[in-house]
C-alpha cells in the first residue's frame, strides 16, 4: 500500500483468519440459489445465516461497530482474507458479463457481498440500464468498452464518485477483489473529501458550490440502453457539509472561474490520493458521498492478465424508501434508470 498523505493512514482493519474465512464460506456455500436469476431469494437465505449466528463472531463484532464510526473522517474500509470462489477461469474479453453468467458456478464472493449489506443494514440495489440490472457487477475490462470510463475499462478510471449524477446516488461502493496480477501495478485510489476540501479558501469553496459545473451521464448508465435518461443537469462540486460530485476529465467549468476550479480540484486529488493494490480477498468499501476514488494504472506487466483483472461488487444504499419511488414497479431493489 502507498499512502501519499500522513493524516490518513489506510490499512487493513479487520483480517479473517483462514478459519473463520473457511467457515463462512463454508455457511455462504449452504445457499442454493443463483443470484442472477433468484436475487431475491439468494438475499432472503443470506440473510439466514446471519440469523442462524453462522458468521464468525468476531467479523460479526467488527461489522456491529462500524454504525459508530465517523465516515467524514474514515471513508475506506479494507477488510482482508475475505471467502471468493477460487479457480474461476477468466472470462471471455468480448462480452464478460455473458461469460460469467456460463462460467462462475458458486457464488461465494457475491454471498459475502450480500452478507455484508445485510449485516450492516445497507441494502444493495441494481440499474437496469447497467448489467441488465445486475446487483452483482463486475470491475472486469471489455473489449468494445475498454477505452471507456466505466466498471469495464482496461486502462485508468478517473476519480469520481459512483453515479454521481444519476437521481438514485449510492451511499456505499463494496468491492471485492477477485484477481489480479501483481506484475500489472493497477491500484484502487482514494481521497477523503475532507483532505480536499482543506485546500481550497472560503471564497473558492463558494465557487465550488455554484452550478457551474456539467459531467455527462457515466458510460455504462448511457450505453445500457434501457432506459433513455436524457440530458444531465448543472451541477455544483461540492454540496452539503462535503460531498464532492466530480468525475475527473468529464466534469467541466462552465465559465473561466469554474474552469480554473476544476483545475485546481484535479491537482489536489492527486496530491491527498491513498492507493491500494487490491488482492484476491481484499474487501474495500468506500462511503461514496465522503470520498472519491479512482483506477490508476501505473504500470503493465502482463497485458494479458490485465484482461482478466476482476472486482466484484455491489453499490448499497442506507435506505431503501426514499429511493422507492425511482424503483421498477414491483421491485424493492431496482432503479428504473
Ligand atoms: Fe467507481
Amino acid at each position: 500500500m502507498i499512502s501519499t498523505n500522513a493524516r490518513y493512514q489506510l490499512s487493513i482493519e479487520f483480517e479473517f483468519t483462514n478459519e473463520e474465512r473457511n467457515a463462512l464460506r463454508d455457511a455462504l456455500a449452504t445457499v442454493n440459489v443463483n443470484p442472477y436469476r433468484f436475487y431475491d431469494a439468494f438475499v432472503h437465505q443470506v440473510t439466514g445465516i446471519v440469523a442462524s449466528c453462522a458468521v464468525p463472531e468476531r467479523f460479526a463484532a467488527y461489522v456491529a461497530g462500524l454504525a459508530e464510526r465517523d465516515p467524514v473522517q474514515q471513508p475506506v474500509i479494507w477488510i482482508g482474507n475475505a471467502p471468493v470462489d477460487e479457480g474461476v477461469p477468466p472470462f471471455d474479453f468480448d462480452e464478460p458479463v455473458k461469460s460469467k453468467y456460463e462460467l462462475k458456478k458458486t457464488f461465494i464472493a457475491e454471498g459475502f457481498l450480500a452478507i455484508f449489506g445485510v449485516m450492516r443494514k445497507t441494502p444493495a440495489i441494481g440499474y437496469i440500464n447497467v448489467n441488465d440490472g445486475d446487483v452483482f457487477q463486475d470491475i472486469y475490462p471489455k473489449r468494445g468498452l475498454q477505452n471507456s470510463q466505466s466498471q469495464k475499462a482496461l486502462q485508468a478510471i478517473y476519480f469520481h464518485k459512483d453515479l454521481a449524477n444519476h437521481f438514485v446516488r449510492p451511499d456505499h461502493v463494496y468491492m471485492l477483489g477477485m484477481r489480479s496480477d501483481p506484475v500489472n501495478e493497477v491500484y484502487t485510489a482514494f481521497v477523503r473529501n475532507i483532505d480536499v476540501l482543506e485546500a481550497f479558501n472560503e471564497v473558492e469553496q463558494k465557487q465550488l458550490r455554484s452550478y457551474d459545473f456539467y459531467t455527462p451521464f457515466d458510460d455504462l448508465t448511457v450505453n445500457g440502453g434501457n432506459r433513455e435518461l436524457g440530458d444531465a443537469d448543472r451541477h455544483p462540486l461540492l454540496s452539503g457539509e462535503n460531498d464532492i460530485r466530480f468525475f475527473e476529465n468529464r466534469t467541466a467549468g462552465l465559465t473561466p472561474e469554474a474552469e480554473r476550479i476544476v483545475d485546481k480540484l484535479k491537482q489536489v486529488l492527486h496530491q491527498v490520493k491513498h492507493r491500494v493494490f487490491v488482492r484476491p480477498g481484499d474487501f474495500v468499501c468506500v462511503y461514496n458521498n465522503y470520498a472519491v476514488h479512482a483506477k490508476e494504472v501505473v504500470r503493465v506487466g502482463d497485458e494479458e492478465t490485465l484482461r482478466t483483472r476482476w472486482i466484484i461488487k455491489t453499490v448499497n444504499v442506507n435506505d431503501l424508501a426514499p429511493h422507492a419511488e425511482h424503483m421498477i414497479a414491483g421491485t424493492t431493489h431496482l432503479v428504473n434508470g
